[in-house]
């Protein structure tokens, strides 16, 4: 593993070991609402993909830091489009995984939780229904065909109804919340996370700053309406292998 450097806060500054860098990205205590972290890479430039994926633009800190959210998290909530074009599977948790998750008193496997409000980017042999060690939570609306709900339920998901004729995003993360689902890792993509900020549920932005320039059409990591400016609070920056990674909390709207 390439060494990581915390920059800020200065107090700690220096080569950070894997309990500093635990201690550094656990979530907060649970509180009544859940706690929504989304992370993103974003090369220099700004572009959220190559090729249609993520991975061209990942260095070994951001998996590094990618892996601790999931490995601490009660919930990895993804948007259909990006489950499918990253080929998402359920969490299978590997020894160091296990380990961290005994040691924060966590489930032993985190649940995966896939939005979609059309149900068109979900298809039910998708590994993240079939591939898991525990049911997928599938959060969409009453619109959808209840042809496609139940073949869903029979690839094992658990399909939660939240708003008609699309997903009532608020209801979707209370839901989370009332199944004790708190630890929210947020994977994206842009249209969710555009949706999740729009209704203020986000609050914290964990993103990677790549060390790569790559020019062309890619989107960038939130795409919907526009917002009034959310302001950010830095919470912490550390750095290794060229690759800036920042902690963001957003701040509460007033
Ligand atoms: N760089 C990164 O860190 C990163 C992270 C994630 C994704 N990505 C990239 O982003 C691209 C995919 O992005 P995308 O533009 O398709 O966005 P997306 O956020 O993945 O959304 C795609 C689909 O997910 C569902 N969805 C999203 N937001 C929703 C909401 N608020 N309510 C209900 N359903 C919602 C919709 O599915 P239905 O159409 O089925 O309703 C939507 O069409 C891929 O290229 C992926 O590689 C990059």
């Amino acid at each position: 593993m390439s060494e990581i450097h915390q920059i800020l806060p200065a107090a700690h500054a220096g080569p950070l070991s894997d309990a500093d860098l635990e201690t550094l990205y656990a979530y907060p205590d649970p509180g009544t609402a859940p706690y929504v972290a989304v992370n993103f890479v974003s090369s220099a430039d700004g572009a959220v993909e190559v090729e249609g994926r993520s991975a061209g633009l990942s260095t070994a800190p951001d998996r590094t830091v990618l892996r601790l959210g999931t490995d601490l998290a009660d919930v990895v909530l993804v948007a259909a489009g990006t489950a499918t074009a990253e080929g998402f599977t359920g969490v299978h948790p590997d020894e160091r995984m296990a380990d961290r998750r005994r040691r924060s008193g966590l489930a032993e496997v985190p649940v995966t939780a896939v939005v979609t409000s059309s149900g068109r980017s979900l298809d039910p042999s998708s590994p993240v229904l079939t591939d898991t060690l525990v049911p997928t939570v599938v959060l969409t609306c009453a619109a959808v065909d209840d042809d496609l709900q139940k073949r869903w339920t029979d690839a094992g998901a658990d399909v939660v109804l939240t708003g008609d004729a699309a997903v009532d995003l608020d209801a979707a993360v209370a839901e989370l919340g009332r199944r004790g689902l708190h630890r929210v890792n947020c994977m994206g993509g842009p249209a969710l996370f555009g949706g999740l900020a729009g209704a203020g549920l986000v609050d914290e932005l964990r993103l990677t700053v790549a060390p790569f320039l790559v020019s062309g059409e890619a989107g960038r990591i939130a795409r919907g309406a526009t917002l009034d400016p959310a302001r950010l609070e830095l919470l912490s920056v550390v750095t290794g292998d060229d690759t800036l990674l920042v902690r963001y909390r957003v701040a509460a709207a007033s």
